[in-house]
């Protein structure tokens, strides 16, 4: 089974900000994992340190029985290109880009695609799994923001990665997109990806399997 094992993970930022204490989680294949908590809480740090963006000051992540810590560089770049997907609240796609230009780039940098052609067949069947058959061509100014969103989740499934994280992925949405967004995530982790979700947004708590808590850098299983 495939996983993310965060073990008694610390961060602390510049030798004063204890951003993480001793924090411990595992994100399975087919799950879906909300974490909670208040601004400044930990959350992102936490979800840096699982997506392999940052390191922890203590502690150790383990992606399918292998320990990072001891990945050098650019196999460390592999492992994250293949295994991780990241959404985030601001979409960050690129503007000058056409929506499935978009999805099409993370895959331009791994070599197990030969051709220009199929990387531009797989980013629009990406695209149609997202429902954004109809805007594949559009670019992210003329799209709502539930789809950009959804360009962002196809762009992050493009290396078909074994995880998707997502942070504060409904922070800019309506209501209704943000209910599209989070069954979008839930059918991922339905179909067998791990998902994780940091969010503050209370609609979360009828799509997660499992919700944590984050309090002053500790993660809880209960809300405080
Ligand atoms: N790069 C950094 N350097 C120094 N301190 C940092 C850094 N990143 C985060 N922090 C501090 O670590 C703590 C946790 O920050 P973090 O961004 O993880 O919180 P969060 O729960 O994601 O908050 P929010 O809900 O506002 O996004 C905060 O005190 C923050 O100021
Ligand atoms: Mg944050």
């Amino acid at each position: 089974m495939k996983s993310i094992s965060a073990k008694n993970l610390t961060k602390i930022y510049d030798n004063r900000v204890t951003a993480l204490k001793n924090v411990s989680l595992d994100i399975e294949q087919g799950s879906f994992i909300a974490v909670m908590g208040h601004s400044g809480s930990g959350k992102s740090t936490l979800l840096q340190m699982v997506g392999l963006l940052d390191t922890p000051s203590e502690g150790e992540v383990i992606i399918n029985g292998e320990d990072v810590s001891r990945l050098k560089k650019n196999d460390l770049a592999k492992m994250r290109m293949k295994t991780i997907g990241f959404v985030f609240q601001a979409f960050h796609l690129n503007p000058q880009l056409r929506a499935y230009e978009n999805v099409m780039l993370p895959m331009l940098i791994n070599p197990e695609y030969k051709t220009k052609a199929d990387i531009q067949k797989k980013a629009r069947e990406l695209i149609d799994s997202v429902g954004l058959t109809e805007r594949a061509e559009h670019y992210p100014n003329e799209l709502s923001g539930g789809e950009q969103q959804r360009v962002a989740i196809a762009r992050a499934l493009a290396n078909d990665p074994d995880f998707i994280l997502a942070d504060e992925p409904t922070g800019n949405l309506d209501s209704n997109n943000e209910e599209s967004i989070f069954t979008l995530l839930k059918e991922l982790a339905q179909s067998g990806k791990g998902v994780m979700v940091v969010s503050h947004n209370e609609a979360i708590l009828d799509y997660a399997d499992k919700v944590y808590y984050m309090k002053d850098g500790e993660l809880l299983e209960e809300r405080p």
